[in-house]
């Protein structure tokens, strides 16, 4: 029986050690966690696009009293994208949440200490635009640790494409 395996390489750092640019994309999505609403998890996502035209696009959770009808930060971000800018490539992605500290004086307290990562219908509502355009370099921001990976197939492998 032939075998297949997946392999995935993840880029990890600290903050402080990515270059510039996604240093900005990052700055862009932890800023997009003030604008969610989410009086009902508490828990605010933040998400910025980097597009081929240059342009950085974000997006943040939008949740609702009848909670499904609700949209997480990526969607959000992505089909704002699309319908701003159709036709252009996302380049990137970067992720960030917050969730109110108990000790409010330090302002980055809020932030995950660890990367948070997409949910699976963020991955495929992100993997239709990857197979539209290529590559989509996914950031999940961290205070200790931040993820890079090469990819949103990498976050999906097998994801839906066709029918
Ligand atoms: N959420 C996102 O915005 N992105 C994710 O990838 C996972 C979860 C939101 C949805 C909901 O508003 C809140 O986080 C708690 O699940």
């Amino acid at each position: 029986m032939k075998q297949l395996e997946i392999k995935t390489l993840i880029k990890e750092c600290e903050y402080s050690e990515l270059p510039e640019s996604d240093r900005r994309l990052v700055d862009e999505a932890k800023e997009a966690t003030r604008r969610a609403y989410a009086p009902f998890s508490k828990y605010h996502v933040g998400a910025a696009l980097l597009m081929d035209n240059g342009k950085i696009v974000t997006g943040s959770n939008q949740e609702n009293a009848a909670y499904p009808s609700g949209l997480c930060a990526e969607r959000t971000a992505v089909f704002y994208a699309s319908s701003s800018y159709p036709g252009v490539a996302v380049r990137k992605i970067a992720i960030a949440a917050w969730q109110k500290p108990a000790d409010d004086l330090d302002p980055e307290a809020g932030f995950q200490a660890h990367p948070v990562s997409p949910c699976g219908g963020c991955r495929q509502a992100l993997i239709e635009y990857e197979h539209l355009y290529g590559n989509i370099e996914v950031i999940l921001y961290g205070r200790e640790k931040t993820f890079i990976l090469p990819s949103v197939a990498s976050l999906l492998p097998f994801g839906f494409t066709d029918f």
